[in-house]
């Protein structure tokens, strides 16, 4: 449960917060690699961040964030900025170390990013959506989750590059309104 108001209670917060701790510890694993200039392990770090972030993005983006837009213009803008620029640049890596050799310092960078961003969100729409949120809202919210967990529910032949597609990109199994209106 979150120490300061028990948003965790709710059981889509806290699989977003649970998504957040598993891409950290990649995070960890990753910089660590990044050091050792091991890059084929930077890039499966990479590719692994991506599998989490995917459906993570997708229970914000067409869940949480439509429920908080109105409220919270600003900061749910600069989230869903974040998303892109994270994605971009770790989405190089989906096929393995890309040639570029700025492509290491613009990681590095997206990971600053990446930090910043949980931070964000922990500590601002996360506990604002249990406060602004009535229960009928969370309930399509948690629908896109299911919706979400029906998609991505491995199969024998599952690759790990079908999970390293771009995080706004994770469901195109559904056809939401959402998705079709963002293109
Ligand atoms: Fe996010
Ligand atoms: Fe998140």
């Amino acid at each position: 449960m979150c120490e300061y108001c028990g948003c965790q209670q709710i059981a889509t917060i806290t699989e977003l917060y649970r998504e957040h701790d598993d891409v950290a510890a990649y995070v960890g694993r990753l910089r660590s690699s990044l050091a050792d200039g091991r890059l084929d392990e930077v890039a499966s770090s990479c590719q692994q961040i991506m599998a989490v972030l995917g459906p993570h993005t997708v229970v914000e983006e067409d869940g949480l964030f439509p429920e908080m837009t109105d409220e919270f213009p600003d900061h749910i803008k600069a989230l869903r900025a974040d998303h892109r620029q994270i994605e971009k640049v770790l989405g190089e890596a989906a096929d393995g170390p890309p040639d570029d050799p700025a492509w290491p310092d613009r990681l590095l960078q997206a990971l600053v990013l990446l930090s910043d961003h949980i931070l964000k969100e922990q500590d601002g729409v996360f506990p604002a959506s249990l406060i602004a949120l009535d229960p009928d809202r969370w309930e399509r919210i948690e629908a896109v989750r299911a919706q979400n967990l029906a998609y991505t529910k491995p199969a024998p032949t599952h690759s790990a590059q079908a999970h390293a597609a771009p995080m706004h990109k994770a469901h195109t199994g559904t056809s939401s309104k959402n998705e079709r209106d963002r293109g």
